[in-house]
């Protein structure tokens, strides 16, 4: 498989990697059946499914997904930040733009990089519902174990992974790092080991 060059500048801050490209190309796999047959059992017709990226962070993780989808599906974006700049604690799930409206009987799958505190799929969630969709999933390649996410639904989970600041494969620090091919996490501020 190919991947960015060994020593890239976007790789020198990189302390240790925690998912390979392979691992997360092969779990994709994964997950579209999985998520195929949620969609069967909750009764999709092809024509009602919104697949719903949570933007930025999920932008490579949607784009490998949907095309291990056979599904006749729409891509509706939400626009939403919750780690606003060099934060690494989220500061509550905030809407950049309005939800995509006329999800009435169609059946919505979210789609994010991470879930972390849970805030921004338990507010998606409930804000979703609203709209009375014909059923709503989430999907997410990456879980940490946190207490408080505990209660927030995730039908489909790719990874779980230990609970440290990640970048990479759309996940970024300070808007950097998105482009990593793999999930790995940060060297200290400083540390030129
Ligand atoms: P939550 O609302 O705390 O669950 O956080 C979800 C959002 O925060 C994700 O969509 C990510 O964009 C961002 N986030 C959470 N953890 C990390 C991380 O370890 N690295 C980069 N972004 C993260
Ligand atoms: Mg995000």
């Amino acid at each position: 498989m190919t991947t960015i060059p060994g020593n890239a500048p976007v790789e020198a801050d990189i302390e240790r990697v925690l998912v390979t490209a392979d691992a997360i190309a092969d779990r994709i796999v994964e997950l579209a059946e999985e998520l195929g047959r949620g969609l069967t059992e909750s009764g999709a017709d092809d024509e009602g499914i919104v697949l719903m990226p949570v933007m930025t962070g999920s932008m490579l993780f949607v784009s490998d997904l949907v095309r291990q989808l056979p599904h006749k599906l729409r891509l509706e974006l939400a626009l939403v930040s919750s780690y606003p700049g060099t934060a690494k604690e989220s500061q509550g799930a905030k809407l950049n733009m309005p939800l995509p409206s006329g999800l009435a009987n169609r059946h919505v799958v979210l789609v994010d990089d991470i879930l972390d505190s849970g805030g921004t799929i338990r507010f998606l969630r409930e804000e979703l519902a609203k709209q009375a969709p014909a059923s709503l999933r989430s999907v997410v390649l990456l879980r940490k174990p946190r207490p408080d996410a505990a209660d927030v639904p995730c039908e489909h989970v790719g990874f779980e992974i230990p609970d440290e600041f990640v970048v990479g494969y759309g996940l970024d620090f300070d808007g950097l790092y998105r482009n990593l091919p793999y999930i790995g996490t940060l060297r200290p501020p400083g540390d030129t080991s």
